[in-house]
C-alpha cells in the first residue's frame, strides 16, 4: 500500500484527492490547520476511513513536521492561503504560508530518503505576464513563458509572488540536495462541489438561487477555461505517479472549453431554467482578458478530460443550491 501525505488536505482539491486515493487503497495522511478548509460532514466521513489519518498542524511551524513519518511515497503539497480577498486583507499570512511554509515542507521532505513531492502553483503566476506582455506570447499559454510581478506595492501580488518564489525554492532545494523526484503543477480554474464561495461559479450560483434580477456581470467578455474537480484529481495523480514528469512544470486544466464569462452565466441560467435580465458593468481593474493554458504536456501523459462543462456545472449547482437556499 503506497503512503501519501497531502498538505492542505482539508481544502477543496485536497479533500477530493484524498477521497480518490483512499478509495484506491492508498494510506493517506492529511496535514491541515483549517486556515481555510473545514471540519464538515464530508471531511468527517473522509477521516473515518480506516486508511486515512488526520494530523492538525501549521506548516509555518517547524515542530509540526515532528508529527510526520519519513517514508511517504508521494507528498502533495497543496496547503496555501488561496482566495482573492485574502491576498488583499492578509498578504503577510499568504506569504508566510506560501514561502516559509513551503520551505519548511522542503526542509522536512529532504530528510525522507524516498518519495516524490508535487507542488501546486497557480495560473495566477501568469497574471503579470498576460497583463503586460500578453501580445508577445501565444494563447494557449505555454508553461515556459516568463513570470512577472507587475507591481510589488500592490499586495494582490502576495499570492502570485509566493507561488513564483516557491517554484524557485523547489529548484533550489533540488540543486542543494540532489532532489530529483519533484514536479510543479500550475492549476487553472478547477471547480466543483465544496470549492468555497469566492470563485465566479459559486458566486453566480448563489446569486441565481437568490433570484438576482437584473443579474450583474462585471465585464463578461473575458474568457476562462474550467476543469471539473474529478478531472483535476485524475490529472494531479497522473502527473505525480508518472516518472516522466520528474523535474518538470505542468499545467493542470483544460484548453478545449474556453468560454466568455457572460456565456458561462447563460449556461448556468439554462441549467437552472431561469432567464433574468443581464446588466453588464465594467470589468474589475487589472482583470486579464483571456486565460487559457496549453495542456499539451498533460495530454502527452494520456490525460483526457471526461466531464463536460455542462455536466460539471450541473453537479456543482446541485451541491451548492441547498447551501445557498
Ligand atoms: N482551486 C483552484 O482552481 C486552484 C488554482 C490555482 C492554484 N491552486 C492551488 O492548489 C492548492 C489547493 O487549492 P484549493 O483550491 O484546494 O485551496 P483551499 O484553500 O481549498 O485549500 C488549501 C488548504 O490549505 C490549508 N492551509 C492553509 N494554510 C495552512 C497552514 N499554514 N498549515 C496547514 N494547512 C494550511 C487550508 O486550511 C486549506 O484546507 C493551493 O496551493 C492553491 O493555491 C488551486
Amino acid at each position: 500500500m503506497k503512503k501519501v501525505l497531502i498538505t492542505g488536505g482539508a481544502g477543496f482539491i485536497g479533500l477530493h484527492l484524498a477521497n480518490n486515493l483512499a478509495n484506491d487503497n492508498y494510506e493517506v495522511t492529511i496535514l491541515d490547520n483549517f486556515a481555510r478548509g473545514s471540519f464538515d460532514e464530508e471531511f468527517k466521513k473522509l477521516v473515518e476511513k480506516p486508511n486515512v489519518k488526520f494530523i492538525q498542524g501549521d506548516i509555518i511551524k517547524t515542530e509540526t513536521f515532528d508529527k510526520l513519518d519519513l517514508d511517504y511515497d508521494y507528498v502533495y503539497h497543496l496547503a496555501a492561503i488561496n482566495g482573492t480577498e485574502n491576498f488583499y486583507n492578509i498578504p503577510d499570512k499568504v506569504l508566510k504560508v506560501g514561502i516559509i511554509g513551503t520551505i519548511n515542507v522542503l526542509d522536512w521532505f529532504v530528510k525522507q530518503k524516498k518519495g516524490k513531492i508535487l507542488f501546486s502553483s497557480s495560473s495566477e503566476a501568469y497574471s503579470g505576464t498576460l497583463n503586460l506582455l500578453g501580445d508577445k506570447f501565444p494563447i494557449p499559454t505555454h508553461e515556459n513563458v516568463p513570470l512577472v510581478v507587475e507591481d510589488p506595492s500592490n499586495v494582490r501580488w502576495s499570492y502570485g509572488a509566493s507561488k513564483m518564489l516557491s517554484e524557485v525554492a523547489i529548484y533550489s532545494w533540488a540543486k542543494a540536495y540532489s532532489m530529483k523526484n519533484f514536479v510543479i503543477i500550475r492549476y487553472h480554474n478547477i471547480y466543483g462541489p465544496r470549492m468555497g464561495n469566492e470563485h465566479v461559479i459559486p458566486q453566480f450560483i448563489e446569486r441565481i438561487v437568490k433570484n438576482e434580477n437584473p443579474f450583474k456581470i462585471y465585464g463578461g467578455q473575458e474568457t476562462r477555461t474550467f476543469c471539473y474537480i474529478d478531472d483535476g484529481v485524475k490529472a494531479t495523480r497522473m502527473v505525480m505517479e508518472s516518472s516522466e514528469t520528474n523535474g518538470k512544470t505542468i499545467h493542470i486544466g483544460r484548453s478545449d472549453n474556453e468560454i466568455k464569462i457572460l456565456d458561462l452565466s447563460k449556461k448556468l441560467f439554462e441549467i437552472v431554467n431561469v432567464n433574468p435580465e443581464i446588466k453588464i458593468h465594467e470589468s474589475p481593474k487589472g482583470s486579464v482578458m483571456r486565460r487559457c493554458p496549453d495542456t499539451t504536456k498533460l495530454q502527452q501523459l494520456g490525460f483526457v478530460p471526461e466531464v463536460s462543462l455542462e455536466e460539471g456545472l450541473r453537479k456543482t449547482f446541485d451541491w451548492y443550491k441547498s447551501k445557498f437556499n
